[in-house]
């Protein structure tokens, strides 16, 4: 103890208990199993070990043989500071992460990485495209949390401007299968991006709002925006916001302080009523580190 009780199926991530003790354990089990909590989604249960430590993203190309892991990246789930607040897609995400130690890359490619994707192709199922390790740091060393057949958001908005390769000669030399032959390099220096939400999210918000402070091109100085809920007003000019997120704003620089600067500088640049952001993307990571 404490053990994790999961509903098996998809339950809009609530169908996880953490259970203290043999009675909550047995409670939260009896309540999927026979009271209909999360409804089918509960009709299977996996009992898990409780882990915990930063979490980390190991996002990785493969074209069913080789395997290339990009950047590491650390995502913020929750809706506020400080990881309060409800669950969300993600409101910031920083690349490298510097809690993980590169002296794993060994272990995690012959234990994790390759015997993931042998399995696949053991099974029947190779897989060629990006595979995301969602990895936790624990004590006892790296765990897999969860995988995902796709690039992460937001992730992917602090690993791709850190690629210095081509991304299309990464993606043909995985369909060609020829990964192996192909030197994937990495800029130095890190990347930070600062989710901007609308007032609300991840429950019920407004769009429709009107964005200021973007240029013509939908960008501010020093910084990529990326536009994820946003959408031209019918006189094809003015920006509005469409979406729970709505921008990811990111930047790079030599090092995160540095990188964080120049995101939360374009943050500031940008404004709709009742936006919503995080103000302390990557703080947690910096802070383990003194
Ligand atoms: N950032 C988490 C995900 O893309 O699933």
């Amino acid at each position: 103890m404490p053990i994790v009780i999961k509903a098996d199926g998809l339950a809009l991530g609530k169908g996880v208990i953490i259970a203290e003790n043999y009675s909550q354990a047995s409670e939260a089990a009896k309540n999927m199993l026979e009271g209909g909590a999360f409804g089918g989604a509960g009709s299977t249960i996996v009992i898990e070990e409780y882990m915990t430590g930063p979490e980390m993203s190991m996002l990785c190309f493969t074209d069913g043989k080789t395997v290339v892991p990009m950047v590491t990246a650390q995502d913020h789930k929750r809706a506020l500071d400080n990881d309060m607040g409800l669950n969300t897609g993600g409101m910031g995400a920083f690349s490298p992460s510097m809690q993980y130690d590169s002296s794993n890359d060994k272990w995690l490619m012959d234990n994790v990485l390759l015997p993931t994707v042998r399995a696949m192709e053991k099974e029947g199922r190779p897989f060629k495209g990006v595979l995301y390790f969602g990895l936790m740091l624990t004590k006892n060393g790296i765990k897999v949390l969860e995988y995902n057949a796709r690039f992460g958001d937001p992730e992917t908005q602090v690993v791709l401007p850190l690629l210095e390769t081509d991304l299309v000669d990464i993606m043909r030399a995985i369909s060609e299968q020829k990964l192996a032959e192909l030197p994937v390099v990495w800029k130095n220096g890190c990347a930070a991006c600062v989710v901007m939400a609308s007032g609300g999210y991840p429950k019920k918000y407004e769009t429709g709002l009107a964005i200021s402070g973007l240029d013509d091109g939908g960008q501010v100085a020093g910084c990529t925006v990326y536009h994820a809920g946003t959408k031209l007003a019918e006189d094809g000019q003015q920006l509005l916001t469409a979406g729970g997120r709505v921008l990811g704003v990111t930047a790079t620089a030599e090092n995160l302080p540095a990188a964080l600067e120049k995101a939360y500088a374009g943050v500031a640049k940008i404004q709709w009523e009742n936006v919503h952001y995080r103000h302390d993307i990557g703080q947690r990571a910096l802070q383990a580190l003194q």
